[in-house]
């Protein structure tokens, strides 16, 4: 009876001390593992620089990742679009991500109208932009340009976007480029329609920042020229009056000789 009694307060005893250490334990648990995610994701403080139409400048500096406001400073990933690509691009220190988008099996038989994560003349791929966004979204911060080569996959692709931006989910800047003009040394019209590529941003996806390109072959020494004044006003007519941000990818060999052109055109406008 003594014993029962003596054993059963020991065991209540060791049943106390048991449950207050895996308490503590967890208790401890929870702080390092918050202190572990304040250092390795310190998160996007400063809400304005934080959402899908910010400055991508802001943005990775409210992240600490650059210093000052100085586009040198940002370090890019071409082309990741398989999954292989883009697993390395994640793993990697680049800050902003670039990718092709398409639709699968665009202009074939098999053509889907889901956009796919490939550069012409692919046009299958084993990612498809979906699931580049989820990925990219959960396990990265790192700042999005999505690459347009045909006018068919912009609708789609921008009306995921509204969807996981609705859900909160873009809480970064968002790029959408497409190369909307002939741009030198370029014989035939390839490039994206203008008019429909800019309407379809402003009805889906307002928040995106612009990329508009002019299309560019360089070949070495072969007809070397360069952007011309026409060109960059062409561009300015079609910009000019947007509300959005506007970025503008040039060809660097041939930024030199063209720059009064692009030194005017960035004078247009305080974006
Ligand atoms: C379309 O898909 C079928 C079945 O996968 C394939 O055999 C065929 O080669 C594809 N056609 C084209 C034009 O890619
Ligand atoms: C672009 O599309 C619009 C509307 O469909 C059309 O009127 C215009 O001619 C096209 N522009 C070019 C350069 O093809
Ligand atoms: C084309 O090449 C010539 C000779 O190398 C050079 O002097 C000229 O500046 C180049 N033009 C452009 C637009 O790059």
């Amino acid at each position: 009876m003594a014993c029962k009694k003596w054993c059963s307060s020991r065991q209540t005893k060791w049943a106390l001390v048991g449950s207050a250490s895996v308490v503590l334990v967890f208790a401890f648990g929870m702080v390092l593992s918050f202190v572990l995610q304040q250092r390795t994701r310190p998160g996007c403080e400063q809400e304005a620089a934080c959402r899908p139409d910010a400055d991508m400048l802001d943005y990775l500096q409210s992240l600490g990742q650059i210093s000052q406001r100085d586009g040198l400073l940002v370090t890019w990933y071409h082309a990741a679009n398989s999954q292989k690509e883009m697993g390395a691009a994640l793993s990697s220190n680049a800050m902003v991500l670039e990718a092709d988008v398409t639709v699968e099996g665009l202009n074939t038989v098999n053509e889907t109208g889901v956009p796919v994560m490939a550069h012409p003349p692919a046009v299958y791929s084993d990612n498809t932009l979906q699931q580049w966004l989820e990925a990219v979204l959960a396990s990265s911060q790192k700042g999005i340009k999505l690459d347009f080569k045909s006018l068919k996959a912009v609708g789609p692709s921008l009306a995921l976007l509204r969807r996981l931006t609705e859900d909160g989910r873009v809480r970064r800047p968002v790029w959408i480029n497409a190369d909307i003009l002939r741009g030198p040394n370029v014989p035939i019209s390839i490039e994206v329609n203008a008019t429909q590529f800019l309407a379809l941003v402003q009805e889906n996806y307002p928040e995106a920042t612009l990329s508009p390109g002019w299309t560019t072959l360089y070949v070495p020494l072969f007809p070397n020229r360069t952007y011309t004044r026409a060109m960059v006003e062409k561009m300015q007519g079609l910009v000019g009056a947007l509300p959005q941000k506007v970025t503008f990818p040039v060809r660097a060999v041939m930024v030199r000789a063209a720059w009064p052109h692009f030194s005017w055109l960035l004078g247009q406008s305080q974006r």
